[in-house]
């Protein structure tokens, strides 16, 4: 099935209606569930998004946030997913404190994978032993990669969180992430792309063939969900 795709003019048009799709999931897994469970990205392209969440009506008291992956460093190195997030939006947000369930890189990789197993345990839908996020945010790499599922990584994972060491630009290599069992349970994923340097990446993904080892973020397909790739002009360039 041909991924939704969204094109805007530039990433602060993007990141407004991305934060909209946020807060009219919100709503709707609220209303229908009693609580709204969401799976954070990453990276820079989802900063002005957390940005845009600060304002709009968000019933923030029955949120759960939890992080597709992390880098195993401290909270308040600039390279943890928790802490820009937190800087960014959590900490301006009445969100709990309880509410926040970031992967606990600072026990090491394995340890910090097995104890998100465990968590992820606790919110879990059965048959699965982890929840169905009602929306994952997701970025892509240059390479293809999303999360911290990079190029040449197993593709047979069954495992829902994994520990990987992965050389990406200057940031930090051992990581813990959510495995696509996790990801494709989910009600609805929203890639954000930004960038001409994405540009190349976007159409092999988007349009060319399905190679998953080499092009991680091709392994992102709901089985019972809506993916919708938000993407600006740059990005898009080539498509
Ligand atoms: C991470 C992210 C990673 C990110 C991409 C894109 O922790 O690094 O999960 O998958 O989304 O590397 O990063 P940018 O948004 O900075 O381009």
């Amino acid at each position: 099935m041909e991924p939704n795709l969204r094109i805007f003019d530039d990433l602060l048009s993007l990141s407004k209606e991305a934060a909209a799709v946020f807060a009219e999931s919100a709503r709707q897994a609220i209303a229908q569930r009693g609580r709204f469970l969401v799976a954070l990205s990453g990276g820079n392209t989802p900063m002005e998004t957390f940005r845009q969440l600060i304002d709009p009506p968000v019933d923030w008291e029955p949120v759960h946030v939890f992080w597709g992956d992390e880098r195993c460093v401290p909270v308040d190195d600039p390279g943890s997913s928790y802490g820009q997030a937190r800087d960014a939006l959590l900490s301006h947000v009445q969100i709990p404190e309880q509410n926040i369930h970031r992967i606990q890189a600072d026990l090491g990789p394995a340890a910090a994978a097995i104890d998100y197993t465990i968590l992820l345990k606790r919110f879990a839908e059965t048959p699965l032993d982890w929840p169905r996020f009602d929306l994952v945010l997701l970025g892509m790499g240059d390479d293809g990669h999303t999360a911290s599922l990079f190029p040449g990584s197993p593709t047979d994972i069954t495992d829902p969180v994994i520990a990987v060491t992965a050389q990406y630009q200057d940031r930090p290599a051992n990581r813990v992430t959510l495995t696509p069992v996790v990801f494709n349970a989910a009600r609805q994923i929203v890639f954000l792309v930004s960038g001409q340097s994405k540009s190349e990446t976007l159409v092999n993904v988007l349009k060319g063939g399905y190679h998953p080892e080499q092009l991680p973020a091709q392994r992102i397909q709901p089985t019972d969900g809506e993916l919708t790739w938000f993407v600006d002009a740059a990005a898009a360039s080539r498509l």
